[in-house]
């Protein structure tokens, strides 16, 4: 020991001291071992650190040797002076390589050598290593005192590797926090991924991220938002299903992590990353994690990482795990807008105007090609004295549309007396219409004007005039030829100036083949027909309707809903509403009724949807009588050999497809939750069987 300024004491605080003053483990390893090839004069020496996966020992760092060691030499724990160091958990001694049985030579010079555990809480973590061209240069002291600093070593090595893991993760979660916030601070996806990504670039190690997200257009990944390239190296960012990295991962739905972009085939540099990078494309690593939302792969977010020692990956991947997790919701917020924007809402000013004047008439409401016809004909007929027929389903606004040819006309200051002819006993309805004088039967103890009589000047409607009796119906016919009544045991008879409007949802002219309704009556009475057309062949109305009637027993109700989503319009538009506008009525009563919420959707409507999701099996199999086996037939045998599974199956499910689709009116995601498969294999379904719709 020639060297008198390492006085071994003095030598342990000053390189505690020196080991102290780093953040960074690593370097903490280097400092070890350059102070004790000093302390002990030695020309040579390395650092390893025991690999605890495949027990052995890697060199992290040396001196004096050829860079070819780190690789040439990985010694299993046992195996040479050094490991059996690491076995023993006790330093050792080599004073004559020649004469030692477990030395392996690294270099020929090398005549002695000494090898120190690395221990931690009792646990080898790594040995130094120690060469001297001389025999006999290592000593007690030697030992004792790079046993002390060695283990102080792995001491600080350690902590100040946790901390670093500490450090990121804190550091993770702060970048988190701010993540959090951007999500919901624009509703622009690109800016939000902009500002995500240069959040992540200024703290953490990751850099150039980008955003892939399934195209439903083109059934293809496409990259929407990237950083560090540009624009038209974006556009290039298009990715078939199961395409190279992105692709695969998007496929299986599991993050990956590529540790040298240049080692893989799977990575395409399509949009040319790596021109981009100073480093090596050896030393760059991709991660990639699925964007799932719903359980469905909507997208891959990944970032380049350039290699670092010790870093920690596994924190990295959960971390972006969470940064997809953030950019879904974002998804979800900008569609959530996108659909809140488009809500039908009563405060949409044209809609309003509409409601107001143009697409009413009177109370009556539609803005259908239909619709607008039969205010056309109300205007022209109203004012005429002409017998209006109304004909159509029931529920589709017959009585509406009798009074407003009433209220229309100049008759509208005069009565306007309606009678519903099913309603009233047939032995009433002939003293109802024409009145009858005091004792003309049981029960008249009075005289009593009639309906007739109640309208003169004015409109008399009769409502369900299919379910008058034939007797009455030629009672009527008179009163219509004749223009004057006689009331029920009265001999008198009176002149009437009335105009008559009739309803019927029933088919007159089926009943008069029957026999039970007069022919001639029913011409009387369809001088003018209007038909009511059903609400499932004016579908555009719907939506007007359904806000009329939110507006009206919203009001009614002291509520304050003034919307509902696109998802009910399009129930709402399906749905072949056997019942019509009344129907239509009823069900937004009860849905304004029992809602909780502001804006109506779907839930509201699980009635609707419950009917419209009826399926049954019988039903699936008659629209597969034209099943596959005509396929297998003598001619096309050959031609399906060595497919044939492939393509009668194929063959099956494309009418499954087909069938599904049209039953849930080309609602993909109802279809893809019919059949059992995800959104994304239905297209790909779709594409791949050549099914067209
Ligand atoms: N175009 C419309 N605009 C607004 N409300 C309508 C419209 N059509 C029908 N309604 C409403 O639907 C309900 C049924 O209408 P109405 O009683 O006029 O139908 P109808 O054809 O006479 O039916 P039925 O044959 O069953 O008697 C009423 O509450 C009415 O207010
Ligand atoms: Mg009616």
């Amino acid at each position: 020991m020639s060297n008198k300024s390492l006085n071994p004491f003095l030598t342990i605080s000053e390189i505690m001291t020196a080991m102290n003053s780093t953040l960074d483990p690593d370097q903490v390893l280097e400092m070890i071992l350059d102070h004790s090839i000093k302390f002990c004069s030695v020309e040579s020496g390395s650092l390893m650190l025991l690999n605890n996966k495949d027990s052995i020992l890697d060199i992290v760092t040396y001196r004096g040797h050829n860079p070819q060691i780190k690789k040439d030499v990985k010694l299993k724990i046992g195996q040479g002076i050094t490991g059996l160091v690491a076995s023993e958990a006790r330093g050792l001694i080599v004073n004559d390589v020649s004469k030692n049985s477990d030395y392996i030579s690294i270099k020929k010079e090398i005549q002695s050598e000494m090898a120190v555990p690395m221990i931690v809480e009792d646990v080898v973590i790594g040995v130094i290593s120690l060469d001297s061209n001389r025999m006999n240069t290592f000593t007690e002291e030697h030992l004792k005192t790079v046993s002390i600093l060695a283990n102080q070593a792995a001491l600080i090595f350690k902590n100040l590797q946790t901390f670093r893991n500490l450090e990121q993760k804190n550091k993770i979660q702060q970048v988190l926090i701010e993540i959090a916030n951007k999500v919901t601070s624009s509703l622009d996806m690109e800016e939000v991924f902009q500002s995500i990504m240069e959040l992540i670039e200024k703290n953490l190690k990751l850099e150039k991220g980008s955003l892939v997200l399934y195209d439903t257009v083109n059934q293809n990944l496409k990259l929407v938002a990237a950083i560090g390239i540009s624009n038209e190296e974006i556009e290039k960012g298009i990715y078939q299903l199961g395409e190279g990295i992105i692709g695969k991962v998007y496929d299986a739905g599991e993050q990956t992590y590529i540790h040298s972009v240049a080692d893989d085939p799977l990575f395409l540099n399509r949009v040319g990353y790596l021109k981009h990078f100073k480093n090596d494309p050896k030393n760059i690593s991709l991660l990639s994690t699925p964007i799932i939302s719903d359980g469905q792969v909507m997208g891959v977010l990944s970032v380049f990482l350039v290699h670092q020692k010790n870093s920690d990956t596994k924190t990295y991947l959960d971390f972006l795990q969470v940064v997809a997790s953030f950019i879904s919701q974002a998804i979800k917020i900008h569609e959530f807008v996108d659909d809140a924007k488009s809500q039908i809402s009563l405060e949409n000013i044209s809609l309003k105007r509409e409601l107001q004047d143009k697409y009413k008439f009177g109370s009556i409401i539609g803005r259908s090609r239909a619709m607008e016809k039969l205010f056309e004909k109300i205007k022209l007929v109203s004012d005429s004295k002409a017998s209006v027929l109304i004909t159509g389903e029931s529920g589709t606004g017959k009585e509406m549309i009798a009074s407003a040819i009433h209220y229309n006309s100049n008759r509208a200051s005069k009565p306007f007396i309606k009678i519903n002819c099913a309603a009233i006993p047939e032995s009433l309805l002939e003293s109802e219409l024409f009145g009858h004088t005091k004792g003309s039967f049981t029960g008249a103890i009075a005289d009593k004007k009639g309906k007739f009589e109640l309208a003169d000047n004015g409109t008399i409607f009769l409502d369900e005039i299919g379910e008058m009796d034939l007797n009455l119906q030629s009672k009527l016919l008179r009163v219509l030829q004749e223009r004057e009544i006689e009331a029920v045991g009265s001999t008198k008879v009176k002149k009437i100036n009335i105009r008559i409007l009739a309803a019927t949802n029933s088919n007159l002219e089926e009943q008069i083949a029957e026999k039970k309704f007069r022919a001639d009556l029913y011409y009387r009475l369809n001088v003018v027909n209007v038909h009511t057309p059903a609400l499932r062949d004016r579908t555009d109305d719907i939506p007007l309707l359904a806000l009329h009637f939110i507006e009206k027993y919203s009001k009614e109700n002291d509520k304050n809903i003034k919307a509902f989503t696109r998802g009910v319009q399009k129930i709402l538009c399906t749905y072949t509403w056997p019942g019509n506008v009344r129907e239509l009525e009823n069900i937004i009563e009860r849905a304004v009724v029992l809602t909780q919420n502001i804006t109506l959707d779907e839930t509201d409507f699980s009635e609707i949807t419950e009917k419209l999701g009826v399926n049954t099996v019988k039903d699936i199999a008659e629209n597969f009588d034209d099943s596959p086996s005509n396929l297998i037939s003598f001619n096309n045998l050959d031609s399906i050999d060595g497919k044939a599974l492939e393509i009668v199956v194929g063959e099956v499910e494309s009418k499954l497809i087909q069938y599904a689709l049209k039953k849930f009116r080309y609602t993909k995601t109802r279809v893809a939750k019919f059949l059992g498969i995800n959104r994304n294999t239905l297209d790909k379904r779709i594409k791949e069987l050549n099914i067209e719709y």
